[in-house]
C-alpha cells in the first residue's frame, strides 16, 4: 500500500469535498483518492446500509469521512447534504456531481417515466446539489466537477436519456463558467469512458427494472482508481474539460470534423456488436 501524504503536504489538505453517489463505483474511489490526498469527504448515496458500509471502510483506513443519505434529485435532500458537510467539517471547497442512473433501453420501447428518471438523475442530480452548495463554494472560491461521459460527445443507441443528460450537464458547466466567472469558482466537466464496474452495478431497462450493465471487453476499460486519479488531476489543475481515454479523444475528433463518418461507424458496428451497445 502506498504511503498516505502528510496532511500539510497533501494536494487537498484542508479541503472539504462532497462526492455525490459515492457509496459505490467511481464515486467511492474518487472519495477515497481525495481523502488520501488530504481532503475530508462527505459520502452520499440513497441506500443507508451500503453507504454506511463504505463510510466504515474508509474511516477504518484512517480517512476523514462523513456520510449523508440523500436523493440528489430532491432539492431538500441536497440542502441536508450540504448542511451535513458544514456541520461535520465547517466549510465546503469541492463538489463532484457523480451520482447517476444509466439505461439499457431503446427509446421506442421506453416507458416515458423511465426516460424521466434517467434524465432527472443526470440533470437535476447535478443541478440540485450545486444549487444548494453554491453559496459555500463561492465563499471558498471552490471547485465543481460534473461527471459526464464520452456518450455526451456523440449519440449512442440505447442510451437516449442518459446521453441527453450527460450532454446537458456539459453545456450547463460551460454556461455556469461564463455566468459565474466573477465568483472564482472552478467549473469543469470530466467525460469518462469505459470503466470497470462494481459487480452489483445496475442500470434501468425499458420498463424501469434494474438490469446488469452491458458486457465490455476488460482491455477497453480503465480501473476505477485510474479514473479517480484523472478526476483529481482535473480538480487540482482546475481544468475546464477532461476527456478520458483514447476512444474519447477519437470521438471528439470524429464528431467535430467527420460527423458522417461517426454515424457510419456506429451504424455499421451496431449490426455486428449489438450486445456492446445494449
Ligand atoms: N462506469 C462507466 O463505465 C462510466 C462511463 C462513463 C461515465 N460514467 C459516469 O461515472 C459516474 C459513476 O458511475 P459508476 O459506474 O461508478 O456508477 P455506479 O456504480 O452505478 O454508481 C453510481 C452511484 O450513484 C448513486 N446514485 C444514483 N442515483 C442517485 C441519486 N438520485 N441520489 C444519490 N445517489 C444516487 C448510486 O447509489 P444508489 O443507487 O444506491 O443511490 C451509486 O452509488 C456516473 O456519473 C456515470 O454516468 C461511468
Amino acid at each position: 500500500m502506498s504511503k498516505l501524504p502528510t496532511t500539510a503536504s497533501a494536494p487537498f489538505a484542508g479541503k472539504v469535498a462532497i462526492v455525490t453517489g459515492s457509496e459505490s463505483g467511481i464515486g467511492r474511489e474518487t472519495a477515497r483518492a481525495l481523502c488520501r490526498q488530504g481532503a475530508a469527504v462527505v459520502l452520499n448515496g440513497r441506500c443507508p446500509e451500503r453507504l454506511e458500509h463504505t463510510r466504515q471502510a474508509l474511516a477504518q483506513a484512517g480517512l476523514r469521512v462523513a456520510a449523508c443519505v440523500a436523493d440528489v434529485t430532491d432539492y431538500a435532500d441536497c440542502e441536508r447534504l450540504v448542511a451535513a458537510a458544514i456541520t461535520a467539517f465547517g466549510q465546503l471547497d469541492i463538489l463532484v456531481t457523480n451520482a447517476s442512473i444509466s439505461q439499457r433501453a431503446y427509446f421506442a420501447d421506453m416507458q416515458p417515466e423511465v426516460f424521466r428518471r434517467v434524465l432527472d438523475s443526470n440533470v437535476y442530480g447535478a443541478v440540485f446539489p450545486l444549487k444548494a452548495a453554491l453559496p459555500y463554494l463561492c465563499q471558498s472560491r471552490g471547485s465543481v466537477t460534473f461527471i459526464s461521459s464520452i456518450s455526451a460527445l456523440n449519440g449512442m443507441p440505447s442510451g437516449s436519456a442518459y446521453c441527453a443528460g450527460k450532454a446537458a450537464v456539459a453545456n450547463l458547466c460551460h454556461t455556469l463558467r461564463l455566468e459565474l466567472a466573477d465568483t472564482g469558482v472552478h467549473f469543469g466537466v470530466v467525460h469518462i469512458g469505459f470503466t470497470q464496474n462494481d459487480p452489483e452495478k445496475r442500470v434501468l431497462d425499458a420498463a424501469g427494472q434494474p438490469v446488469p450493465i452491458a458486457h465490455r471487453p476488460p482491455r477497453w476499460q480503465k480501473s476505477q482508481a485510474e479514473v479517480a486519479a484523472i478526476i483529481l488531476r482535473h480538480i487540482r489543475r482546475r481544468r475546464q474539460r477532461t476527456v478520458i481515454s483514447a476512444l474519447g479523444q477519437i470521438i471528439v475528433l470524429v464528431h467535430t470534423y467527420l460527423p458522417r463518418l461517426g454515424d457510419w461507424i456506429v451504424l455499421t458496428t451496431i449490426r455486428r456488436l449489438r450486445h456492446f451497445y445494449e
